[in-house]
């Protein structure tokens, strides 16, 4: 198996457990989304042929997957019809879908060099037609298999209102994974133009891998250790920077860094012009009805109030934040507060969503499908049940509010 991924999944299960600060908050957000660029180990591709599914997204044949996703889904079906087969940008719209989201966490399912590159274009176009009835906004995580231009090839087609933060996936001593991301996100970005792209955003989570994966008894992106991990970090988003100043483009586009909310580093911070936190109240512990207030006064705490102190005032977002709604056998349904489920997802929104776009906060809600290469690399954990959709695309039980996001 990727000792990548292993090490990873042993990090994410090893921070839960950090205690933050001290005292009340036993506080864990973390990463699930994380992997995603995981990728990485393009040297395992071979490896990994015969066990990953090479089946495009729509199947669940992944092998984990008999575990947890007892699919508490009574809503209908979501996926969107095509009005005309020929023509993407003609599909039916669900009602029971709203612009509510003022973005979306997104990776197309399987796209990682560990599943050979198994994500499939005309999956991506059924993702962003269901994506654009949601938000006008997504997030990625990675560069590999070619998603970047998949992404904005869908949005081409579909002629929908989205803008991407693309992602580049940076992993320790591994540059070259770092250097094709890189590429492929600014070959997509000169082919299909700047229209779309809100900005790129070198690493996720990097340095709480860092300080996990030594054992650091300290999540303090700022430690000693942080700064190490910072140094690795840095020179990636000025090159980035550079890279795409090269380009000479006809518009600016911003550079970030994503990371669990409490491991930024303000020297990475400082390189960059906005920081996209991972803030995630079920792992906290907190129960549903507090989760809301829990993500805002730990948002404007530990992120918002430090970056606006930074010379270069950094804009903060909220990049992950949500309610899983199961877990598998090897995961307990609960994290100490409220159990995953999709009464607290409900719950969640209902508390967050509203409130949130009505006082300016820019949040990625994580996440958008219970993405299906998460329950082959995590099997048997809630890392693949917090979509909105189940797998087979159907709308879980909920409702969506009537506010819509700006
Ligand atoms: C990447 O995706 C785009 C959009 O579908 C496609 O035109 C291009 O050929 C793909 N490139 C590779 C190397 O697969
Ligand atoms: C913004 O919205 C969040 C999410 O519901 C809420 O908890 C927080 O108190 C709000 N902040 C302000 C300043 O109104």
């Amino acid at each position: 198996m990727d000792s990548t991924l292993d090490k990873q999944r042993r990090s994410r299960r090893r921070s839960r457990l950090i205690v933050i600060g001290s005292v009340v908050t036993l506080a864990i957000l973390i990463a699930i989304g994380v992997s995603v660029g995981v990728v990485v180990s393009r040297n395992n591709n071979n490896k990994n042929r015969s066990t990953s599914s090479t089946s495009s997204g729509s199947s669940s044949s992944g092998s984990g997957s008999s575990g947890g996703s007892s699919g508490s889904s009574s809503g209908g079906s979501s996926s969107p019809a095509l009005d005309d087969p020929n023509d993407p940008s003609k599909f039916s719209k669900d009602p029971n879908l709203k612009k509510v989201m003022w973005a979306m966490a997104y990776t197309p399912d399987w796209a990682l060099p560990d599943f050979n590159c198994a994500n499939k274009q005309e999956t991506v176009i059924k993702d962003i037609q269901l994506l654009s009835q949601l938000t006008s906004r997504i997030r990625l995580y990675g560069g590999d298999c070619n998603q970047t231009a998949m992404v904005l090839e869908a949005i081409k087609v579909t002629k929908v209102d989205m803008q991407v933060y693309t992602g580049i996936y940076v992993v320790e001593k591994d540059d070259d994974a770092y250097t094709r991301q890189r590429d492929a996100v600014l070959d997509a970005i000169k082919t299909y133009g700047t229209k779309n792209i809100a900005g790129i955003t070198v690493g996720n989570e990097f340095i709480l891998n860092y300080l996990t994966d030594r054992g650091a008894s300290t999540s303090d992106g700022n430690s000693a250790t942080g700064e190490e991990a910072a140094k690795i970090l840095i020179p990636k988003i000025q090159d980035t920077r550079d890279k795409l100043n090269a380009l000479n483009l006809d518009k600016t586009i911003p550079i970030g860094n994503s990371e669990a909310g409490f491991y930024f580093n303000n020297h990475v911070l400082e390189q960059c012009d906005y920081g996209l936190s991972n803030v995630h109240a079920w792992f906290a512990g907190t129960t549903a009805a507090d989760s809301a207030g829990w993500v805002a006064n730990y948002f404007q705490e530990t992120n918002v109030v430090p970056a606006a102190l930074l010379s270069n005032k950094p804009k903060m977002f909220v990049s992950e934040t949500g309610w899983p709604t199961d877990a598998g056998p090897n995961a307990k349904l609960n994290a100490g507060g409220a159990e995953a489920s999709v009464a607290n997802l409900q719950i969640f929104i209902d508390n967050w969503v509203c409130q949130a776009n009505k006082n300016g906060t820019g949040y990625f809600f994580f996440e958008f499908i219970d993405e299906q290469w998460k329950e082959n690399k995590f099997p048997g954990t809630v890392e693949s049940h917090w979509g909105l959709f189940d797998k087979d695309y159907k709308l879980k039980d909920i409702k969506l509010p009537d506010c819509l996001a700006s």
